[in-house]
């Protein structure tokens, strides 16, 4: 099999706010097939579509009713089909998202399939994700069943092998259609305890994350699926470390090709978890990337990601998105793109599209934020208090719709949008992108280098200036290039010494460089020397 997915970018739809064609206000397939043009324009490989099966939406298509139908406000299998032959004749490749952790509760195995599912007589402490016991009561068979997420999304019971066999039927179906590979939700969480010990503080993530079976499940999809076909695969894994990441990645381990990690993005969190804030340390995040690059070098393989459906957006998390918007997104582009792995880029990313700050509840629509929410509410934590953290790491953060013009509602629908439209759109927008200086032309030709430059794939990594608070600095390097990657993350301009090579890239207009360059406010900008060897 090629290893084509290792020079490839990939870009995330969250179908409900990318493009709605028929004004019901919800984004769906035909919206999505109107916009492949400007995909291929961006440049980018492979689209990873976010759930487009039938579902209740409890948690917005992560809770699936019907694997092989799609969900009406999407559209039609016809539609489906179109959208995958129009992704093919523009030269892409179509990733679907795998959610077979849980199902939805209106999926007919959870009537016909019990035992598909986990049940027991006592629950223990586990929390859910979604707040609250991860146990619930179930009538008519007086037991608990296990849902690590909603109420609505009970867990599938691995341990299970006709369920497995089902599970990998589905997907064959999916592949026998075309599509290119798969983006596994939670897929380190499948294999549990079978003890199902209490966790501390009804914690139980260490009963579930990286499981005792979880490599063995990976392995045997693989040889029953996975092999048989040339695609790409992609796990959501929270809690996996390097360790467990060359397991999973390992070219000689036949699981899958890559992982995402969550521990860059958990660097701005307190000890209480993901609401609770803290700034962000520079040295935290280049020391956490360098372990990531330095550990999968040779022996597994990255993804690369600051954004996606589930995170703030990175231009308000770690840039400035009011002054320095347009330079802040570059930087943080260039700084993930020349890194040794495959990028993901989220919807509107793209665009340096922001955070949004809705001023009351009633305007969210996330089941883990109003969930969050209304259990501090009745421990009495304070309406402002919560609110700052919902500005801050709210997933609607990234699920406003996707900022097509200056038109009303961004040009995303005729009707009325199913979540409000970030009120900026009409200065952020998709209609400014053949402009010199926009964030999307900055990321075609972040892009096209990646197919150019062999060292982006294949280079090592070395950190620079590693104790340094505001800059991130890197080189990689082969035989024969070598690539020196500056990065401000502060308003503070700052002098370096001038690295070999041209420039590259940049997100300002380059300067005339001696010895000493200045770095000014969020500069970036990339060196390129092409026979390192000579100039040594
Ligand atoms: C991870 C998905 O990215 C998120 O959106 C979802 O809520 C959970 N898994 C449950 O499927």
């Amino acid at each position: 099999m090629t290893e084509w997915w290792k020079k490839a970018v990939v870009y995330q739809i969250y179908p409900r706010s990318f493009m709605d064609s028929n004004g019901d206000g919800i984004g769906d397939i035909q919206g999505i097939i109107s916009k492949l043009d400007y995909l291929a324009e961006l440049g980018v490989d492979v689209l990873w579509l976010s759930p487009v099966y039938d579902s209740p939406n409890d948690d917005n298509g992560y809770d699936i009713r019907d694997y092989q139908k799609i969900m009406q406000e999407f559209g039609t299998m016809d539609d489906f089909d179109r959208m995958l032959e129009g992704v093919h004749e523009r030269g892409m490749r179509l990733v679907m998202d795998l959610v077979v952790n849980h199902t939805s509760d209106e999926h007919n195995w959870f009537t016909e399939r019990p035992d598909y599912y986990i049940w027991k007589n006592q629950p223990n402490n586990w929390r859910s994700f979604f707040s609250g016991s991860a146990w619930q009561f179930d009538e008519k068979r007086q037991q608990y069943y296990l849902h690590l997420f909603s109420k609505k999304q009970p867990d599938l019971n691995w341990e299970n092998e006709e369920l497995r066999s089902e599970v990998y039927q589905m997907m064959r179906w999916w592949l026998d259609k075309g599509v290119d590979g798969f983006r596994m939700d939670v897929i380190n969480m499948i294999s549990k305890d079978q003890n199902f010990p209490d966790g501390i503080n009804g914690d139980g993530t260490p009963h579930f994350f990286n499981g005792p079976r979880v490599h063995e499940f990976l392995q045997e999809m693989n040889e029953k699926v996975l092999s048989d076909y040339d695609i790409v695969t992609v796990g959501e894994m929270p809690g996996a470390a390097t360790e467990d990441a060359k397991l999973y990645t390992g070219p000689w381990r036949n699981e899958l090709n890559m992982i995402f990690t969550f521990e860059h993005m958990n660097l701005d969190q307190g000890p209480s978890g993901k609401w609770e804030l803290q700034p962000l340390h520079l040295p935290d995040l280049k020391e956490n990337l360098e372990k990531w690059q330095v550990e999968l070098f040779e022996k597994g393989w990255n993804s690369l990601y600051w954004n996606n459906h589930d995170q703030p957006r990175i231009v308000s998390r770690f840039g400035n998105d009011g002054k320095y918007r347009k330079q802040s997104a570059k930087m943080l582009a260039t700084c993930l793109h020349f890194l040794q792995g495959t990028p993901y880029i989220y919807q509107g990313e793209e665009l340096g599209m922001t955070n949004v700050a809705f001023m009351s509840i009633d305007d969210y629509q996330d089941i883990e934020t109003l969930n969050m929410y209304k259990e501090k509410r009745a421990q009495g934590v304070a309406d402002e208090e919560l609110m700052k953290a919902i500005h801050a790491k709210g997933r609607d953060n990234a699920r406003t719709p996707m900022h097509w013009d200056a038109s009303e509602n961004a040009g995303f629908t005729k009707g009325q949008p199913w979540i409000s439209v970030n009120p900026n759109y009409t200065e952020i927008n998709a209609q400014d992108r053949h402009e010199e200086d926009s964030v999307f032309s900055y990321y075609q030709k972040l892009i096209t280098f990646r197919k150019d430059l062999p060292v982006i794939t294949e280079g090592n990594f070395e950190l620079l200036y590693r104790e340094d608070e505001e800059i991130f600095a890197y080189t990689r390097k082969t035989a024969d290039e070598q690539l020196t990657v500056y990065c401000n993350f502060s308003e503070t301009p700052r002098e370096l010494p001038v690295p070999k090579g041209r420039v590259l890239i940049g997100n300002y207009p380059p300067q005339e460089h001696r010895d000493a360059m200045q770095l000014r406010a969020y500069e970036a900008v990339c060196f390129y020397d092409n026979d390192s060897k000579m100039n040594e």
